[in-house]
C-alpha cells in the first residue's frame, strides 16, 4: 500500500543506462517521457534511482558483455536494497528477455523496443509483485512511434527515426529479429517533429533509419518516398542543415542522390555501407550488389553532389572470408577512398542465417585483418583530410572544446570534426572555418 502511494504522488526515480546506435538515444528519450507523464521522476546517477533501466544493443557479441558485466555491478545494489528495480530494454530484451527475467541475474523486467509504450504498466506490474515481460510482436507500437517529442540530449542536433525496422536480412546481422519488420512514420508527423524542434532551437537533423530508401510515409495526399520526405522538411524555417543514415547500397535511387545535390539544407554526406569488397562474400551476405555495382553508385554519388563525403561499414573475418577475400576488401578501401569508416570483426549472432556457417578464422585472425583495414583506413582519412587543408568550410558550431578554452568544435556539411577558436562564434552557430592543419580524424581551423 504505502508502495503504491509513493508510486502515485510521483516520488519513485528512474535512472536509463543507455548502450548502441543513435535509434536508442530516441527511445531513452521516449522512455524517460513516458516515465515521466506517469509519474517518475529521473534520478541523478544509476545508484541513487529507484528503477534502473538498461536500454541495450544486440548488434555484436561485445555490446552485450559490456551490459551482463554492468548489470552483474547493480545486481549488488539489489542484493542490499530488495526495493531496487531492473529492467532490461531495447534489442537483448527482445531476443533475451525471457530468459534475462528468469536468470539469476535478479532481472524484473523486460520490455522490447517496440512495446515501449506499455513500460510504465510494466514497471507497475513489479510493483505488484509479479516479474513482467512485454517482448511479443503483436503489441501496437505505431500511436507512441508517431507521437512526437523534442531531443531533450542535445540543443543543437535533434536525431528523428522516420522508419524503423529492416527487411533485408543480411545473413550476419541480428537487427531484423530484434527491431522487426520496416514501418515509417507518417509525412505529417516527421514534419511537425521536425517544427517543434526547430521552435526549439534545434539547427540539424539527423534522420534515421535502418534503411532510410525503404522510407514509405502516408499523408492525405497518398505516399511520400525519403526524397519527398527530405523536399518537404527542407522548407521548415529554422532548420539550417538535415543529414540522415543509413542507406542501403541496393536501394539508393538517382532521385535521392539528385535531391541530396538540390537541396540546399540537406548535406552532402552520404553513409553507405559496403561491408566486403568480395562479390563470393557479399553474395554470402545477403547484400544483393555486387562490387561493380556499388563502384558505380560511388561514381554516381561524387560526379553529382559536389564536394560530397562518402562513410561505409565494413566487416571483417565473416565466415569462410579468405586471404583473397580480405584483399579485396582492402584493396576497395583503398581506392574507393572513404571518408571515414566504421571497421567491425564480424560477431556471430544465433538464429541469423550466417550462424550455421563453422568460424574458420581464428580470432587472433580476425583481429589482424581488422587492425590492418583501420591502418589502411586511417591513412585514407588522412589523406583526404589534408587535402583540406587551405579551403575554408562551413561549421555548426556545437560545444566549447573542453580541453582548450576559447575554441569551439563543431562539425563540417560531410560530417567531420573541426576545432577552431571562438572569435566570438557561440555554439548553434553556423561560423565560416579557414582549415589549418587536419589529421584522420580532425580538422584544426
Ligand atoms: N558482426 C559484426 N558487425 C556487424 N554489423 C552488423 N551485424 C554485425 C555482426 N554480426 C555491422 C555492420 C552494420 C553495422 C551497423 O554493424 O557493418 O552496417
Ligand atoms: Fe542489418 Fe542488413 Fe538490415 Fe542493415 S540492412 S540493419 S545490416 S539486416
Amino acid at each position: 500500500m504505502i508502495r503504491l502511494l509513493s508510486l502515485k504522488s510521483g516520488l519513485r526515480s528512474y535512472y536509463i543506462l543507455t548502450y548502441g546506435c543513435q535509434m536508442n538515444v530516441y527511445d531513452t528519450d521516449r522512455m524517460a517521457g513516458l516515465m515521466e507523464k506517469s509519474g517518475y521522476s529521473q534520478a541523478g546517477s544509476p545508484e541513487d534511482a529507484d528503477i534502473l533501466i538498461f536500454n541495450t544493443c544486440s548488434v555484436r557479441e561485445n555490446a552485450e558483455s559490456r551490459v551482463l558485466n554492468k548489470l552483474a555491478q547493480y545486481v549488488h545494489i539489489k542484493e542490499k536494497n530488495k526495493n531496487f528495480i531492473i529492467g532490461v530494454c531495447g534489442c537483448m530484451a527482445k531476443k533475451d528477455g525471457r530468459r534475462l527475467v528468469g536468470s539469476g541475474f535478479s532481472i524484473d523486467f523486460a520490455v522490447s523496443p517496440d512495446n515501449i509504450a506499455v513500460l510504465p504498466s510494466v514497471i507497475e506490474e513489479v510493483y505488484r509483485g509479479r516479474k513482467a515481460v512485454s517482448v511479443s510482436d503483436d503489441t501496437d507500437d505505431a500511436g507512441e512511434f508517431n507521437a512526437l517529442r523534442v531531443s531533450s540530449s542535445d540543443s543543437i542536433r535533434s536525431y528523428i527515426p522516420v522508419m524503423k525496422g529492416c527487411d533485408n536480412y543480411c545473413s550476419y546481422c541480428v537487427v531484423p529479429y530484434v527491431r522487426g519488420r520496416e514501418v515509417s512514420r507518417s509525412l505529417e508527423s516527421v514534419l511537425a517533429e521536425a517544427r517543434m524542434n526547430a521552435e526549439a532551437g534545434i539547427k540539424e537533423l539527423f534522420l534515421l533509419g535502418q534503411n532510410v530508401n525503404s522510407y514509405r510515409g502516408g499523408h492525405p495526399g497518398g505516399e511520400a518516398d525519403f526524397s519527398d520526405l527530405l523536399r518537404h522538411l527542407n522548407e521548415v524555417p529554422g532548420i539550417e542543415r538535415i543529414r540522415f543514415t543509413t542507406s542501403h547500397p541496393k536501394d539508393i535511387s538517382l532521385k535521392l542522390i539528385e535531391h541530396v545535390a538540390g537541396l540546399e539544407k540537406v548535406c552532402e554526406y552520404i553513409h553507405l555501407p559496403l561491408q566486403s569488397g568480395s562479390d563470393r562474400i557479399l553474395a554470402l551476405m545477403n547484400r544483393k550488389y555486387s562490387m561493380a555495382r556499388f563502384r558505380e553508385t560511388v561514381e554516381s554519388i561524387r560526379e553529382k553532389i559536389n564536394d560530397v563525403a562518402v562513410t561505409t561499414d565494413i566487416i571483417v573475418g565473416y565466415p569462410s572470408e579468405t586471404e583473397d577475400d580480405f584483399r579485396l576488401t582492402l584493396d576497395a578501401i583503398r581506392d574507393l577512398m572513404f571518408d571515414t569508416a566504421y571497421m567491425f570483426a564480424y560477431s556471430k549472432r544465433e538464429g541469423t542465417a550466417a550462424a550455421a556457417t563453422p568460424e574458420l578464422i581464428s580470432p587472433a585472425e580476425k583481429s589482424k585483418r581488422l587492425s590492418v583495414l583501420i591502418e589502411a583506413q586511417n591513412s585514407v582519412s588522412a589523406m583526404i583530410n589534408a587535402s583540406l587543408v587551405g579551403k575554408t568550410l562551413e561549421v555548426l558550431a556545437e560545444r566549447e572544446n573542453v580541453k582548450t578554452p576559447g575554441q569551439l568544435m563543431g562539425r563540417t556539411r560531410g560530417n567531420k570534426m573541426a576545432v577552431f577558436p571562438a572569435c566570438g562564434a557561440v555554439p548553434g552557430e553556423i561560423v565560416r572555418v579557414a582549415v589549418k592543419s587536419a589529421n584522420q580524424a580532425t580538422l584544426y581551423g
